[in-house]
Formats: structure tokens, C-alpha cells, sequence
């Protein structure tokens, strides 16, 4: 069963229960208020026939009474059937609809009437009766005669059914109309429901079948909405991902193959050198790019496999009392003469007093090298580069923070926010980059985090970019 249908049926289901109940309930009530109205109506004319004959019989008019009599019938036929009055003289004036002798009929049961009955049967023609039979008596009690009238109750009922008849056809117009209003807007519930679902449905099939760029059309306030919105969040996510994995493949082969092919085609070179006596300077040579590639092998390995271990909390730190601003002028002597036959310029400023940090030394001079190393990587011939170190105006004076600004190539606000990813590299400009693997700057966040600071960037495209770090004096 279709969602649409499943909508369609959990809406109509209930208001078609509701519906019956409701109508049911009406057509009761309905029914006992005609009914009690038409007896009302019944005994009210009883009372006024009762009326007209005991006044008539004050004044001993028996021509009045025999005239009463005989107009009841005609006048409220077919509500009224027959009526008959019996005298105290055992009289008796009887009128019926259709002429029918029955005075010995109403001579006994006047006999047995000194008291007011009412009493429903069945009539010789089978027609259902309701009979008032009511003594009328002097003030003093003395007896008079007795009225007799016999309604019909057929008639009654017959009219109960009609005004009934009314109302349920105008119920069942009501619950028609209701039922179909129910049904169009179900529908149309269920096609807003089920069409942004569809949607949804084949751009998760798109994203399914590798295509890229995914976006579904639905701007709703709903939960739908915020669904759709999730969706697309989570198709960037996938795009993200996807090229985060393709930049981790090329860098992966990059890294991987480019040592392997030094060390294998020098592999060759000296096996050569052996059986030809290549001179000795070549063959050193040759070892030492084996060397070199070997040392870069190594390094990007155990840079995945640190990162790995720090994202997995098995990283142990090694906490010291640390210099910030002995770390930085030793660090930055390494890179010195690298900066000089680069024709960049290299300086730093530690401020007086600095406070020492409880950190892990080798983890803080790893990224300081980080640093220093892009620093010198997106630069170009003339730039400068200053590393200063503070207490922080951010976080307060219980950090202390650390600054590498160059002005080198810069970074857009969006790339200042990625670069920390893991494999993230921005795309090449104008700039001509050195290739990298992407994993230096993420390497540098995972260990600031786990010395409890933070690390971000800022920077301007074209302009220079600054790499900033805030650690806790304190440690952890
Ligand atoms: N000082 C800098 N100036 C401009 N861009 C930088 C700088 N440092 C890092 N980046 C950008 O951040 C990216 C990620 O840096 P990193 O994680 O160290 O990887 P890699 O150095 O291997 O490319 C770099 O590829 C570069 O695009
Ligand atoms: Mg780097």
C-alpha cells in the first residue's frame, strides 16, 4: 500500500466513524423529540375535547355533547380515530371514520372507567390505537360520564418517520459533502507529503548512483523543509568527502610512488655502478636520494599513522614545562638559511616574561615546524615572515598564543576554515604550489587539541595569511 493511500485511508477511516456515531446520535435525538412532541400535542387535544365536554355538561346539553362528538373525527381525521362519550345514564354518543357500529365496545370499557387510563392496542381493522379514557365528575364528585378517544397511533408514528426522513437525508447530505471535502484533502495532504519525498527519494538515488552535485528544490517551513535542508547538507558533505577522498588518493599515489620510483630507478643505478665501476661521488649520490626518498617515505607514513592515533585518543603526551619562545627561536634557526636561499626574510618576536606552558615539547616544536615549513612553502621570493609569541588578548591571560604571519600567497575566509581538514589542499591559483599532502595543518590541530588550545587561520588572498595557536598555560 502507497503512502498516499495510507493517508488517504487513516484520515477517511475515522471521519467516516465519526460521521455514523454522529449521525446516529442526531437521528436519535432527532426521533424522541418528534415523538414526545406529537404525545404533547395528542394529550393537549385530549384536554381541550375534556374541556368542551364537561362544560357541556354543567349545563346538561346532551344536543351540545352528541355535537362535540361528532365533530372530532371529521376535523382530525386521520389523527383521530373514533371518540365516544357514555353517560352516566349509560348513554351513548360515538363517533368513528368510518361509520362502523362499535357501541358495545365502548359500553364495557366506559363500565370499568371510573378512572383516567390511556392504553395502546391493536384495532379490529389492525390498526394500532392509543385510547385516553377519562371520568368527568362534578366538583362534588359526581359522576358524569366518561370521554373516550382513540388516536391513532400509526398516524403518529407515521409522522415521526417523516420528520425523521428530513433530517436524514439533509445528514446524509452533510456526511457526503464532509466525505468528499475529507477525501480532496487528504489527497492533497498526501501529495504535498509524498511529492517532496519522492524528491528526496531520487536525489538519494543520484547521490547512490556517484553523481555529484545533488540538490533537492524544497524550501518549506516543515519538518519536510528541515529535511531537505539536512539532505543538502549532507549531499556537500558527500561531495566534500568524495574530494577530500580523490585529493587523498592523488597525494596517497604521489607520495607513495615518486620515493618508490627514486629508490627503485637508483636501486638500478647502482647495481649498474657495481658491474661498471661507476666513480664513487655518483654512487654516493645515488644512495643519498635513496636516502631522501626513504626519510619521506617515512615521514608521511608515520604522519598518517600519528593522526590516526591522535582522532583515536591513543596518543600519549609526554607533558613538560615548556618555553614557548625557546622553541621558537630554536625552530626557527633550522629554517634560517632555508629562508635565506629562498631570499625570504625570517624574523620573530617573543614578548618579555612569557610564562612557560605545560605541553609536550616534541608535539610543539612539530607544529611550530608545520608552520614554518607552509610558511615558507606559499611564499614567494621577497616575502616576509615574522613568528611572534604573547599572552593571549583572546582568551585571557591564562593562554598564551603564538603567531606565524607571512605575506605570501593568503587564504580566502572559506579555505582559512578547511584547512585544517585532513587531506585538504587549496586549489592551485596563480600560484605555482609544491605539492603536499594535506596533512600538516590537520596534524597541527589535532595536537592543539589535545593540549586543550585552539588553533585558526586568518589571512587575505594575495596578501599573506596568519596561522594562530592558543595554549593553556597551565596544560591540561
Ligand atoms: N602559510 C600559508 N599560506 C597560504 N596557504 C597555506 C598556508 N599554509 C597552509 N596553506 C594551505 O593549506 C593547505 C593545507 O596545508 P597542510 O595541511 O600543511 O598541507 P600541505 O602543506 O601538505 O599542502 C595547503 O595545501 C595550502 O593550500
Ligand atoms: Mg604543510
Amino acid at each position: 500500500m502507497n503512502l498516499r493511500l495510507k493517508f488517504t485511508l487513516s484520515v477517511l477511516i475515522p471521519l467516516s466513524l465519526v460521521i455514523v456515531f454522529e449521525a446516529y446520535a442526531i437521528f436519535s435525538a432527532q426521533k424522541s423529540y418528534l415523538s414526545l412532541q406529537l404525545e404533547g400535542e395528542r394529550e393537549r387535544s385530549f384536554q381541550m375535547f375534556y374541556r368542551a365536554c364537561e362544560e357541556a355538561l354543567k349545563s346538561d346539553n346532551e344536543r351540545q355533547i352528541d355535537n362535540i362528538i361528532n365533530s372530532i373525527v371529521p376535523i382530525h381525521r386521520p389523527a383521530i380515530v373514533y371518540a365516544a362519550f357514555v353517560s352516566g345514564h349509560k348513554k351513548i354518543f360515538i363517533a368513528r371514520d368510518d361509520n362502523s357500529n362499535i357501541a358495545s365496545a365502548f359500553l364495557e370499557r366506559a363500565k370499568r372507567s371510573y378512572a383516567s387510563i390511556t392504553e395502546t392496542f391493536e384495532s379490529l381493522t389492525g390498526e394500532r390505537i392509543y385510547e385516553y379514557v377519562s371520568p368527568i365528575t362534578t366538583s362534588s364528585d359526581k359522576y358524569l360520564g366518561t370521554l373516550i378517544i382513540g388516536f391513532s397511533q400509526d398516524y403518529t408514528d407515521l409522522k415521526v418517520k417523516e420528520g425523521v426522513s428530513v433530517i436524514s437525508h439533509r445528514i446524509q447530505m452533510v456526511a457526503v459533502i464532509a466525505f468528499l471535502f475529507a477525501l480532496f484533502g487528504a489527497n492533497i495532504m498526501a501529495f504535498t507529503l509524498v511529492k517532496p519525498i519522492k524528491l528526496l527519494a531520487i536525489a538519494a538515488k543520484k547521490i547512490g548512483d556517484g553523481e555529484k552535485d545533488v540538490e533537492v528544490d524544497i524550501s518549506r517551513g516543515d519538518e519536510i523543509g528541515s529535511l531537505a535542508r539536512t539532505f543538502n547538507d549532507m549531499a556537500i558533505k558527500v561531495k566534500e568527502a568524495d574530494s577530500m577522498k580523490d585529493s587523498f588518493v592523488s597525494s596517497v599515489s604521489h607520495e607513495l610512488r615518486s620515493p618508490l620510483a627514486a629508490i627503485d630507478g637508483y636501486c638500478d643505478f647502482l647495481i649498474d655502478g657495481v658491474n661498471q665501476d661507476y666513480p664513487k661521488e655518483q654512487q654516493l649520490r645515488g644512495l643519498k636520494i635513496i636516502k631522501d626518498a626513504a626519510l619521506r617515505l617515512t615521514s608521511f607514513i608515520n604522519n598518517i599513522l600519528d593522526l590516526a592515533k591522535m582522532r583515536a585518543g591513543k596518543f600519549e603526551m609526554k607533558s613538560s614545562q615548556v618555553d614557548a619562545g625557546e622553541v621558537i627561536r630554536e625552530i626557527a634557526s633550522l629554517f634560517e638559511s632555508l629562508a635565506l636561499s629562498q631570499k625570504k626574510t625570517l624574523k620573530y618576536e617573543i614578548a618579555d616574561g612569557l610564562p612557560s606552558v605545560c605541553a609536550d615539547i616534541e608535539k610543539i616544536k612539530q607544529v611550530i615546524t608545520n608552520l614554518l615549513g607552509n610558511a615558507l612553502k606559499f611564499t614567494r621570493e621577497n616575502d616576509a615572515i615574522t613568528i611572534s609569541a604573547m599572552l593571549s588578548a583572546s582568551y585571557g591571560p591564562e593562554y598564551i598564543e603564538v603567531w606565524v604571519a607571512d605575506t605570501g600567497i593568503g587564504l580566502t575566509k572559506a579555505d582559512a576554515e578547511k584547512v585544517f581538514e585532513k587531506f585538504y589542499q587549496v586549489k592551485e591559483g596563480e600560484f605555482k604550489k609544491p605539492k603536499g599532502t594535506g596533512l600538516g595543518l590537520s596534524i597541527v590541530y589535532e595536537i592543539i587539541r589535545l593540549h586543550n588550545g585552539r588553533v585558526w587561520a586568518e589571512g587575505e588572498l594575495g596578501k599573506g595569511s596568519v596561522f594562530k595557536f592558543a595554549l593553556p598555560i597551565t596544560g591540561k
